[in-house]
């Protein structure tokens, strides 16, 4: 998996197909979907035409999907695998990932509420028993590795204890101010990787761009807070995805060089502590609303 992932959490289809477009022409060989963002169609015609116009194989690049929490009955995985396959145009997946570890009522009403507008969860299906049918999808040439995402390590251990087919990644919100150290320590030791998802912190202002260690750090090595943040992300060992949604901040994005080792300690004990995105508490999907 290349380590700099573009992510296309993009509400705007117009957007989607355009940033995408952008990201691969800039350099970015990974990339991010899910059913829920509802744009696999764009983002597959997108990779398509930019495949053909620069010469790049397929193999060349790296197409991860979600499965969402009303498909997580085993009987639904498959078909929701395929229907994925199918709006992106693909023969194969590199990588399909549980969403969140949330079932809800199963059916294609993938915000299922009851009267009171409170999300209607499943019982009657567990994470493991959703697991397996992820590991049946292994084998037959049409996906390449499962994983887990807005996951603890408390939901990971025992999944990763009772798989067949132990998890090749974990997707997580990460940055300096969540660096989920312990979940990072884990993967590290069992060999899966762990991709953080709001390097930049979504980019949401006041917020991790305008710290004033990042700057600081940005201003000394002549790189922006973007760029800084990116790199931290890599050279402590993690994958990452990131959304740039121009051409000019597809090239900032994937144009990162390592930084200092003094930098990365003093990124290491910025001491605020915020995670931007409740889905991993609720499995409803949504960055924590706040100034921006
Ligand atoms: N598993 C999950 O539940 C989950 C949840 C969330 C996200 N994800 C995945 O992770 C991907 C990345 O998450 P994210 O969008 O939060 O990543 P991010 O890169 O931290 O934040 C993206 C935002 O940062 C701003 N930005 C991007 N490049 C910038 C730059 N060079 N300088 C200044 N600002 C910049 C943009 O905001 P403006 O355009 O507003 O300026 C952009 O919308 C998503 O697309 C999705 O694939 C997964």
């Amino acid at each position: 998996m290349p380590a700099l992932g573009f992510g296309t959490l993009i509400s705007d289809l117009t957007l989607t197909r355009t940033a995408t477009r952008d990201a691969l022409d800039a350099g970015f060989r990974h990339f991010d979907c899910a059913e829920r963002y509802r744009n696999e169609r764009e983002v597959g015609e997108a990779l398509q035409a930019g495949l053909a116009a620069n010469a790049i194989a397929r193999e060349n690049i790296f197409v991860t999907t979600k499965l969402w929490n009303s498909n997580h009955r085993p009987e639904r995985v498959e078909p929701a695998f395929e229907a994925s396959l199918d709006r992106l145009k693909l023969k194969y997946l590199d990588l399909y990932l549980i969403h969140t570890p949330y079932a809800f009522q199963p059916g294609d009403e993938q915000d299922p509420r009851d009267q009171n507008g409170n999300v209607i969860y499943d019982k009657g299906v567990t994470l493991v028993d959703t697991w397996r049918a992820m590991e049946n999808l292994v084998g037959h040439g049409k996906c390449r590795a499962i994983g887990l995402s807005d996951i603890s390590l408390g939901e990971l251990l025992p999944i990763y204890e009772s798989a067949r087919i132990k998890p090749a990644v974990v997707q997580v919100e990460s940055h300096p101010y969540l660096p989920e150290t312990e979940l990072l320590e884990f993967c590290k030791e069992k060999g899966i990787v762990f991709l953080a998802f709001a390097p930049l912190g979504h980019g949401m202002r006041p917020g991790l761009l305008e710290d004033p260690v990042i700057v600081a750090i940005a201003t000394r090595v002549g790189k922006t807070p973007a760029q800084v943040l990116l790199a931290w992300a890599v050279q402590r060992g993690t994958a990452l995805l990131t959304t740039p949604r121009t051409a000019a901040r597809a090239r900032e994005n994937f144009n990162i060089s390592p930084l200092p080792k003094e930098a990365l300690e003093e990124i290491n004990r910025i001491q605020t502590r915020q995670r931007l995105n409740s889905v991993v508490t609720t499995g409803i999907p949504g960055f924590i609303p706040q100034g921006r």
